[in-house]
């Protein structure tokens, strides 16, 4: 099963890049750009690295991003993330960066948004990686930021081809961003957002209806609601979920009690994709490994988490069908 996992085209659709800073990588650019950080060594910041939920998750997450401050950084950042997609064979990425952790910091929306996207223009020829851009709200912020965000964004749209919403789901319902979305879908962004994380089926309800999503990132709690998950088998609403980070930020205690397989048989479009790789433990091939070894499945049913996330990708038919 390994080698059929480690060769199986691989298709990500729910990845930050802030995410994929290795703690190699993040003393690097804290010595190149003269930054203090709490940690003495690589060993010492994976150790910080027991999450009990997702805020702990993202107090620490938001602190590693402070070392990133120059377009060259953005770009490294980009690269060594997609030198490990080329080593997982993943043949295309959707990308979600969060621009108002940096231009909160005053970092430039430019510099964040050329770094990554130089990155990802370069792969396409000399790794063979094709790529989208998604824009993600911080939820915990407020709809005046998120306005701020999305106007900076607008000369930047050949860039980027969605917004989502990402960060504390739970106290910041979908509705806070209602409007911002509108906006958005005005200025012809497609819209995802985090839902069903650690909050209830109700809430990907929500942000469904309210933010007219394409898709879902994460939706594993739908489980909740049988009716529901009918509807959402019967409308292929895909659904980026994140085996390895679930299991981090203890959605599930247990690998072998996540869903993801038990959707996947009622017909659900799920998929499989890594979240925040060097916080969770691991890249794509390693989320596909850990659900095939929790889950006893054919290989069929293991290819079609590619085959639902090329379906549920942001890319023309015609890509589409040479991906498939
Ligand atoms: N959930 C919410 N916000 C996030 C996540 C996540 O899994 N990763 C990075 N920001
Ligand atoms: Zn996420």
């Amino acid at each position: 099963m390994k080698q059929f996992i480690q060769n199986l085209p691989k298709v990500e659709l729910h990845l930050h890049i802030e995410g994929t800073l290795e703690p190699e990588l993040m003393f690097e650019l804290a010595a190149r750009n003269n930054i203090d950080i709490p940690f003495s060594s690589c060993a010492e910041v994976k150790d910080a690295y027991n999450f009990h939920n997702l805020q702990s998750f993202l107090d620490i997450y938001y602190q590693g991003a402070n070392v990133l401050i120059t377009e060259q950084d953005f770009f490294d950042l980009t690269w060594a993330y997609l030198l490990r997609c080329k080593n997982d064979n993943v043949v295309h990425t959707e990308v979600f960066f969060d621009p108002q952790t940096h231009t909160e910091r005053g970092i430039s929306f430019d510099t964040v948004v050329n770094g990554i996207h130089n990155a990802l223009s370069q792969a396409v020829d000399e790794l063979g990686i094709t790529s989208q851009l998604i824009m993600c709200f911080l939820r915990h912020l407020d709809e005046k930021s998120a306005f701020i965000a999305l106007n900076q964004s607008l000369e930047h749209k050949d860039k980027i081809v969605a917004v989502g919403l990402d960060s504390l789901e739970n106290g910041n319902p979908a509705s806070k961003f209602e409007r911002v979305f509108k906006y958005a879908l005005d200025e012809g962004f497609l819209t995802v957002a985090h839902a069903g994380e650690e909050g209830p089926a109700s809430s990907i309800r929500d942000a469904l209806d309210l933010l007219k999503l394409t898709r879902i990132d994460h939706g594993v709690r739908c489980s909740d609601d049988e009716t529901f998950v009918k509807e959402l088998a019967k409308h292929r609403t895909p659904l980026t979920v994140c085996p390895l980070s679930n299991i981090k930020l203890k959605v599930f205690e247990h690998m072998a009690e996540h869903n993801i397989v038990e959707l996947l048989r009622k017909g659900v479009c799920v998929t499989i994709n890594s979240d925040d790789p060097a916080y969770f433990g691991g890249y794509m091939t390693d989320n596909f490994m850990a659900v095939g070894e929790a889950h006893s499945m054919s290989k069929t049913e293991i290819a079609q988490f590619t085959f639902n996330a090329i379906e549920a990708s942001f890319i023309s038919d015609q890509e589409k069908n040479r991906l498939m």
